[in-house]
């Protein structure tokens, strides 16, 4: 491990890599490039702190390259043990950004790593998953004065925060940036499904036409695993305790049940509901033996494998990120060590589909900066216009135009007289 007071990484000999691949990254990012041009100019985050838990991939480090060019001072750490691309972070380390993580970091060092961002004294915090917000609130409070507010980047991280603030425990304002329409319904939905499944591939190399595989929950993340996964070819099962989205999985055209009953039908299970214990033993010991499960959501606590742990033979290592249990004489694979498979086992989500999200932290930033002491100590989300602002400049980079309203248009739309 390579470190200094401001990093601690895996290997500073992979910097000239992690540069290549940002360099790489960036070239699909052009609406976020477009907002560090304007960030460039107008430096609306001029000696601003601010403190980051997210994922260290490449696309990460183009955000946090953006936020420096709007003249924010950054530190940054891993919101997962299992995620940080270490050449990524040897290049943000080598960039002189203060960077803490390397892949596969123990709990201790996840903590210790939180820790080192809370001591930076962030007046803007961006989280994936709100530990570092939980982590301010419940040990240092004391911080809380000087926090002008801070970003959430996904839904398991909102649902925690919405948690605070029914409880009063939250103390600044929160922005939910997965709540952005060009957040949830690109990043979870096509971002998700797409490296779901490259995730699951480059861990087990299996062929999924002709295989069944089991989708529990069929939220944004679900539905574009699902949508990914049939259309190579596998026959999808959804598994749902919501009525309307369940409905929604069967008119979609794919099969719904309890995971009861698809647990014996499946050879690929995804979970991906921001919920615990959803593949529990006794779903494990039914599957068909060389099962694969997998998870997509947020905590490594949608299987249940404490109880696989102890209730299996043996385990073993088969290959990166794939390992074997052998229960009541049956093989169970877990991908990625029960982890967000799409960020353990690959790279997260592609670039493009990152650029939006990132697009949304961006302006986040730059609105709580605007509105300074003006926010409640609530969970809000951004005005309407800097999403659709988002849209606009992602056509513009797709070279897309699309059509406006005519004045006529715009007034029968907001007239009730007119009829048939
Ligand atoms: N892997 C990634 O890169 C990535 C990206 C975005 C979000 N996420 C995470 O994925 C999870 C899901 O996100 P989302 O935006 O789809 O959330 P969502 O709330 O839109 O969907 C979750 C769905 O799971 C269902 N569900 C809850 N408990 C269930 C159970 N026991 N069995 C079956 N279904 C159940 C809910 O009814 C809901 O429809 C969250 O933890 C989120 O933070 C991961």
């Amino acid at each position: 491990m390579d470190q200094k007071e401001n990093y601690c990484i895996k290997d500073m000999g992979l910097a000239k890599t992690g540069e290549l691949n940002i360099e790489y990254a960036e070239k699909d990012m052009q609406a976020l490039l477009k907002i560090r041009q304007g960030f460039e100019k107008e430096k609306p985050l001029k000696g601003i702190r601010i403190g980051i838990a997210l994922h260290i991939t490449k696309e990460t480090a183009a955000l946090v390259r953006t936020l420096r060019a709007g003249g924010a001072d950054i530190a940054i750490c891993s919101c997962n043990p299992l995620s940080t691309q270490d050449d990524v972070a040897a290049a943000l380390a080598a960039q002189g950004f203060r960077v803490y993580g390397y892949k596969g970091e123990t709990t201790d060092d996840y903590y210790r790593f939180l820790k080192k961002v809370i001591e930076f004294r962030p007046q803007i915090t961006i989280d994936d998953g709100c530990d570092l917000v939980s982590e301010i609130h419940k040990s240092h409070p004391e911080l809380i004065p000087e926090i002008i507010g801070g970003c959430e980047e996904t839904t398991t991280g909102v649902i925690r925060l919405r948690a605070m603030e029914k409880d009063n425990a939250l103390k600044y304002p929160m922005v939910a940036v997965n709540d952005n329409l060009t957040k949830h319904l690109v990043d979870n939905y096509y971002g998700t499904g797409q490296s779901t499944i490259d995730g699951i591939l480059r861990a087990s190399n299996i062929l999924l036409a002709g295989k069944t595989v089991v989708v529990a929950g069929y939220g944004d993340c679900g539905k574009g695993i699902a949508l990914r996964a049939s259309g190579m070819g596998a026959k999808v099962i959804v598994t749902e305790i919501n009525p309307f989205r369940a409905m929604k999985a069967a008119l979609d055209g794919f099969r719904v049940m309890p995971m009861e009953d698809a647990a014996a039908l499946g050879h690929v299970f995804i979970t991906a509901t921001g919920n615990i214990n959803v593949i529990t033993l006794s779903h494990m010991q039914n599957m068909k033996s060389g099962a694969i499960v997998a998870n997509s959501g947020h905590f490594d606590v949608e299987i249940d494998l404490k109880s696989l742990k102890q209730s299996a033979d043996s385990e073993r290592k088969i290959r990166p990120f794939l390992d074997e249990y052998i229960l009541s004489g049956k093989s169970v694979y877990v991908a990625g060590e029960g982890r967000l498979v799409n960020l353990a086992a690959a790279e997260g989500h592609p670039s493009a589909v990152m650029s939006l999200s990132f697009c949304g932290q961006a302006l986040a930033a730059e609105f709580l900066v605007k509105n300074k002491g003006k926010l409640p100590k609530k969970v809000i989300t951004l005005p309407e216009e800097i999403d659709e602002k988002i849209s606009v400049i992602q056509l513009e980079a797709m070279g897309i135009r699309i059509d406006s309203l005519t004045e006529q248009q715009k007034k029968y739309l907001s007239s009730w007289e007119e009829g048939t």
